[in-house]
């Protein structure tokens, strides 16, 4: 029996993108510049970079929301419209942007329901994710009735509801107080690995970055590229706990990516991908 080799399926492949926006007067703003980067199945990568290096233009244009200038987006071995049509991703962004007059239950059908997924099992797919972020005691409160944080977690739930093999995430925890906040990172950890999703995440936070990733990207603005791409090996998500954040290793990546987003070549970098 032969085994022919099977081309490397990649959750994201960025060839070359650049996203040029016309100004006025004729001035134009080159948010990406040529950007490259790809996303293995399952990986968690982070974007960190100054305000307008491109982040949010990166992944809108993964998902589909805006289109390059030149370059192209492959999602899935796809085109990035068949991904969008194939709902092979979830989105969460800042706000976690929760219909008000919705239950947390009728929050999360929303997608089911607006891909003709059944009643029943709408429901059952929601109490699942409803106990996933923990929120089993509020399914019928309203968002107002919630906080920040569990609304945010509502907006996660949302965002896995059909159990997407990719997950766009644009400072979904920025709105957060930093115990609510490192309290969903865990969650966050928690639920890749039980999904096994690929993650893009885009933050300003360095050590929320070197927490949840395996790799962080970082970017430098005018024109958006990418500067640097540091593998963090701080071992598999199921393993990274709490304990985590008071490890050696730990501070150690925290530093890296701070050297890499001042500019300085990192002492004793391991790990450093340049590009
Ligand atoms: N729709 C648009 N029209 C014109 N310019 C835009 C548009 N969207 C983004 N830009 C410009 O592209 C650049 C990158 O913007 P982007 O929102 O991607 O940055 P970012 O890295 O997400 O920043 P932040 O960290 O502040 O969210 C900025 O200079 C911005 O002004
Ligand atoms: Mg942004």
């Amino acid at each position: 029996m032969t085994t022919a080799a099977l081309p490397v399926q990649h959750a994201v492949e960025v060839n070359a993108v650049s996203r040029v926006f016309a100004g006025r007067k004729g001035a134009s703003v080159t948010a990406l510049d040529a950007v490259s980067l790809t996303v293995a199945p399952g990986e968690f990568v982070s974007l960190i970079g100054p305000s307008g290096c491109g982040k949010s233009t990166l992944l809108r244009l993964i998902a589909d929301l805006d289109t390059p200038t030149d370059g192209s987006i492959e999602v899935f071995g796809k085109s990035a419209r068949q991904a969008r049509i194939d709902q092979d991703y979830g989105i969460a962004f800042q706000q976690a942007g929760l219909l008000p007059w919705r239950t947390v239950t009728g929050n999360i059908e929303l997608p089911l329901e607006l891909h003709g997924t059944g009643k029943a099992a709408r429901r059952d797919r929601a109490a699942e994710l409803i106990e996933l972020v923990g929120l089993s005691d509020f399914a019928g409160h309203y968002p107002d009735q919630l906080s920040g944080g569990m609304q945010q977690r509502v907006a996660i739930a949302r965002s896995l509801a059909e159990s997407p093999s990719l997950l766009l995430m644009d400072e979904p925890f920025g709105a957060l107080d930093e115990m609510t906040r490192e309290r969903m990172q865990n969650e966050l950890v928690r639920i890749c690995a039980e999904t096994s999703a690929a993650v893009v995440f885009v933050t300003h936070s360095i050590p929320e970055a070197v927490f949840l990733s395996n790799r962080v990207v970082v970017m430098s603005p005018r024109p958006g590229r990418i500067r640097d791409v540091l593998s963090v090996n701080l071992g598999r998500m199921s393993d990274r706990g709490e304990n985590l954040r008071e490890d050696e290793d730990f501070f150690h990546s925290v530093s890296q990516v701070r050297e890499l987003l001042h500019g300085a070549t990192p002492t004793g970098a391991r790990g450093v991908e340049t590009r």
